[in-house]
């Protein structure tokens, strides 16, 4: 006898509620924000996230007086729900950042990609670094610094350095380059004071230079969207976002990257990442989460 068709589900399931609060959330709120995120990040947020979505949610449906997540759901759905949306993404992602993170990258920058780069821009060349997901700043200024460290005179020359992210108060934070004592601790001190002015105000923080913030551009550009990019670049830094993503937009995006690097460059990538699938034949390993492009120079497509 053929077993009896399985009963689906009882719809009371997306009624569960998913984490536990003062605004209820149920598995179908859950759901319509991590669609959301999925869709216009490509950040993966599974149900066992549910309480990390619900804390950095919940406050904005304190402020905006709303009594339960499927209200919210509704706004940020909503025509008029984009700007909400924005705030809502915002709050989702994780920013956590600090200057030199992963310092053998900066080291790498500086004693192998630098060094040819420096000598040819002091002849008419160019030098072109990418900070890929750059949060509040400190990744470009350290890529920055690294730079300053051996060509103090950078601002002279055709040196850019692009720091994009998907988050506008970061960008905001990033532009203006004002930091606390806490976060410029890892800078040596000898930078900190030629490249960061006092702004004694009694708060301790600093300022980076103009001359600095000049040659860092900060730019919104969504990792999973179209990348509106003509020049190929010398160093990519595009470290601790992807680990927030599936697997397969992982290695799309680390194939992206190819066509970017010029032929001597380096991409680098977070501490938990790791190139994979198809990208693994375009990128050569060059120490630990450090890749080159892989074919000898004019023979790439
Ligand atoms: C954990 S921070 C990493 C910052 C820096 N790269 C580092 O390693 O210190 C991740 C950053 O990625 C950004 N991000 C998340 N999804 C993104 C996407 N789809 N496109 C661009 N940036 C994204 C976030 O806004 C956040 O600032």
């Amino acid at each position: 006898m053929s077993a009896p068709p399985a009963l689906s589900q009882p719809d009371r399931r997306m009624d569960a509620l998913v984490a536990n609060g003062e605004f209820p959330i149920t598995a179908k709120d859950f759901d319509v924000i991590s669609g959301i995120m999925m869709a216009q990040t490509g950040i993966s947020l599974p149900i066992a996230k549910a309480n990390l979505v619900y804390s950095r949610v919940a406050k904005r449906l304190r402020q905006l007086g709303l009594r339960d997540f499927k209200e919210y759901c509704a706004l940020v759905t909503s025509a008029d729900g984009a700007a909400e949306c924005q705030e809502m993404i915002a709050s989702l992602t994780t920013n956590v950042t600090r200057f030199f993170r992963e310092p053998h990258h900066f080291e790498h920058l500086k004693t192998k990609i630098l060094p040819d780069l420096v000598a040819a821009a002091r002849t008419g060349g160019r030098i072109r670094l990418w900070s890929a997901a750059c949060s509040s700043g400190q990744e470009p200024y350290s890529m920055a610094l690294t730079l300053l460290s051996v060509m103090p005179d950078a601002a002279k020359y055709d040196v850019k350095i692009l720091a994009t992210d998907i988050d506008p108060n970061m960008l905001k934070a990033g532009a203006e380059g004002i930091y606390d004592e806490a976060a410029l601790e890892p800078v040596p001190a000898s930078l900190r004071e030629r490249w960061f002015r006092a702004l004694n105000d009694g708060t301790g923080r600093r300022q980076a230079v103009d001359e600095m913030r000049k040659l860092v551009s900060f730019k919104k550009l969504n990792l999973i969207g179209s990348w509106p990019i003509r020049n190929k670049f010398h160093a990519v830094f595009c470290r601790n976002v992807a680990i927030y993503f599936e697997n397969d937009t992982q290695e799309m995006i680390w194939s992206r990257f190819f066509p970017l690097l010029e032929d001597q460059a380096a991409l680098y990538i977070g501490h938990s990442e790791r190139v994979s699938g198809l990208a693994e034949a375009l990128l050569r390993s060059d120490g630990i989460t450090i890749y080159r492009p892989n074919g000898a120079k004019g023979a790439r497509a």
